[in-house]
């Protein structure tokens, strides 16, 4: 089922010829070739011993920053030797082996890049688009990345125009009901601004807001090759 997102908004403040979608059928992922399409949605009901074993690892590793550019089929071994060899975190990694095949299947490269973060604060609390083809983003533990669906956002209030004035403040959407929010286990695909003709209309997205108990486990795939351009608040 696609559900077609912009369609489920009531106002449409900004013209915009870009669309965001939502499914649950993973053979649907492909629809992130489409061209009006910038943020795909794979909806998913992870089973709750994820979550538990997330916050185990944040336990264990509370400041993990695993970076590293591997084929799909090096990522077990890699968590094992980052993580430790410990069968009960197993399911996590062999999910993390999932995202990354169908990263590695859906945009046909052989490596990717992979970074899993455990976190106590926010890493990119504002909104901004990424100077990148198209990021996997995907959250086991903690609030979930928030998004603008495209005709909710003023592109022209994102960036270092503000000045540093708070989201909230700038003008960058209007209402707090704007806002999306991945839930736990939801796979996210941001396209950027360096996706062939996407530029200046890559995905608006931010660290999710939380004011306390702020503790993730999430997960982001790139393409290997991307040389992150600082354009806006990147990360
Ligand atoms: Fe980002």
């Amino acid at each position: 089922m696609i559900i077609p997102l912009e369609k489920t908004n009531k106002r449409k403040l900004y013209q915009t010829n870009r669309e965001s979608y939502s499914t649950n059928n993973i053979s649907k992922i492909s629809k992130i070739y489409d061209e009006k399409i910038n943020v795909l949605i794979l909806k998913r009901e992870l089973n709750n011993k994820f979550f538990d074993i997330a916050k185990k690892i944040f336990i264990k590793k509370p400041n993990l920053k695993f970076s590293k550019v591997l084929s799909p089929y090096e990522v077990e071994e890699s968590l094992i030797n980052a993580i430790g060899f410990e069968k009960k975190l197993f399911p996590i990694f062999e999910d993390i082996f999932f995202l990354s095949s169908i990263f590695s299947d859906l945009f046909d490269v052989k490596k990717i890049w992979l970074r899993i973060n455990t976190i106590n604060h926010p890493m990119c609390p504002r909104f901004h688009v990424d100077n990148v083809k198209c990021r996997l983003v995907s959250t086991y533990f903690g609030p979930g990345m928030q998004w603008l669906p495209n005709n909710s956002v003023n592109r022209s209030k994102l960036g270092l125009i503000n000045h540093g004035i708070d989201d909230e403040k700038s003008g960058v959407f209007e209402s707090k009901n704007d806002i999306k929010q991945l839930d736990l286990g939801d796979v996210a695909f941001l396209k950027g601004d360096a996706w062939s003709g996407n530029a200046g209309l890559g995905a608006v997205h931010r660290s999710p807001h939380s004011q306390k108990n702020y503790k993730r486990m999430y997960v982001r795939i790139d393409f290997s090759d991307i040389k992150l351009n600082r354009r806006y608040f990147n990360d």
